[in-house]
């Protein structure tokens, strides 16, 4: 019989119950500390030549690759559940990668095509364009290689041609991807030369090498060209201070707003950041996180769609303005209800 349970003295409790907070659904809403809402959300986007194509990405379920008129449509759906921004990657026709990535500055590329094609279509939308040169060189390195090296200030040279193109394109946000030293400078001063004072800069600049990127890599395509791996220029995944070196230089040079990437391993680094800068910091959910929730939720082993809020919501525990997400519309259409 409940009434005969035994009860302990609670004086030491000075008659403090952190429970009292909890425990109705308005006292709940009423001391929320963080809000999450659809503005909080960047959606990526993977473009493929074509008409009225989709193709599937075995690595994500869910995520599929776009012809730009179904892009566009995905940017109205997007704008119509309140999603500020998209950020687009091409999925680049094998025979037009090569050594050069001469493909990352063409002004007709796939890229610059859907960039365009948005813009005109659904122009509340923002537009963000990654820069790196891996979504159109032959090696599947965010960089020009030479006698098995990275080459960094030619490789610089080649993503400022690439941003360039972009912000021509309609590009809002100009995202260098690829952690080569003094990209955002150079793109900065590239951007202001020709009359894009406007478009700003969101830095990959605490960018860890990760194996998380691996679905990502088959998205795009260059995961089965990749030899070796990253390290040479994305971040070790033991630093943390050096990750804090980065985000300062970027910020030095002109970055507008700093991501964090990976996102839920690495909210220790989106906290450090926004602590210590006063800048808008974001964090790249990748695809290999998206993939383990969906995957996990699939198979039953958890309750996907609380699981994806609860993901989404770290992230703004920990002080982002924003994530880039895979969930973006799902989650969006849950808040909206
Ligand atoms: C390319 C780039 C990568 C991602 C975004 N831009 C992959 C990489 O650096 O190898 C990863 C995104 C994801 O995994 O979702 N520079």
């Amino acid at each position: 019989m409940s009434n005969t349970w035994p009860r302990h003295d609670m004086s030491f409790l000075g008659g403090k119950r952190q429970r009292r907070l909890r425990r109705t659904g308005w006292m709940r809403d009423l001391v929320r500390e963080t809000v999450l809402t659809p503005h909080d959300f960047i959606w990526p986007l993977f473009v493929i030549e074509g008409e009225n194509t989709r193709t599937q990405i075995r690595t994500m379920p869910g995520v599929e690759r776009l012809s730009i008129d179904l892009i566009v449509e995905a940017a109205r759906a997007a704008h119509a559940q309140g999603i500020p921004a998209l950020a687009l990657f091409p999925n680049t026709p094998d025979h037009l990668r090569n050594a050069d990535a001469t493909e990352a500055y063409n002004p007709d590329n796939l890229m610059c095509r859907a960039l365009a094609a948005i813009k005109s279509a659904v122009p509340q939308i923002g537009l963000i364009a990654d820069v790196a040169l891996d979504e159109y060189s032959s090696d599947g390195q965010d960089g020009l290689v030479r006698d098995g090296e990275i080459l960094n200030d030619e490789t610089v040279a080649v993503m400022v041609r690439s941003a360039l193109a972009q912000a021509r394109a309609g590009a809002d946000i100009i995202a260098p991807s690829d952690m080569m030293d003094g990209r955002v400078a150079a793109i900065r001063m590239a951007l202001d030369a020709e009359g894009f004072e406007h478009v700003a800069i969101m830095a990959y600049s605490a960018k860890f090498a990760s194996a998380y990127y691996g679905p990502f890599r088959e998205a795009v395509g260059s995961g089965s060209r990749l030899k070796g791996d990253k390290r040479t220029y994305q971040l070790d995944f033991a630093n943390s201070d050096e990750a804090l070196r980065e985000v300062e230089q970027d910020i030095a040079e002109g970055a507008d707003m700093v991501m964090v990437k990976p996102g839920l391993p690495y909210l220790d680094l989106v906290q450090r950041v926004s602590d210590t800068f006063d800048v808008p910091v974001f964090a790249y959910q990748v695809s290999g996180e998206y993939t383990m929730l969906k995957l996990a939720g699939d198979a039953g082993a958890i309750n996907g769609e609380a699981a994806m809020m609860e993901s989404l919501w770290a992230f703004k525990r920990a002080g982002c303005s924003g994530v880039l997400t895979y969930f973006a519309l799902e989650a969006a259409r849950k808040l909206n209800g």
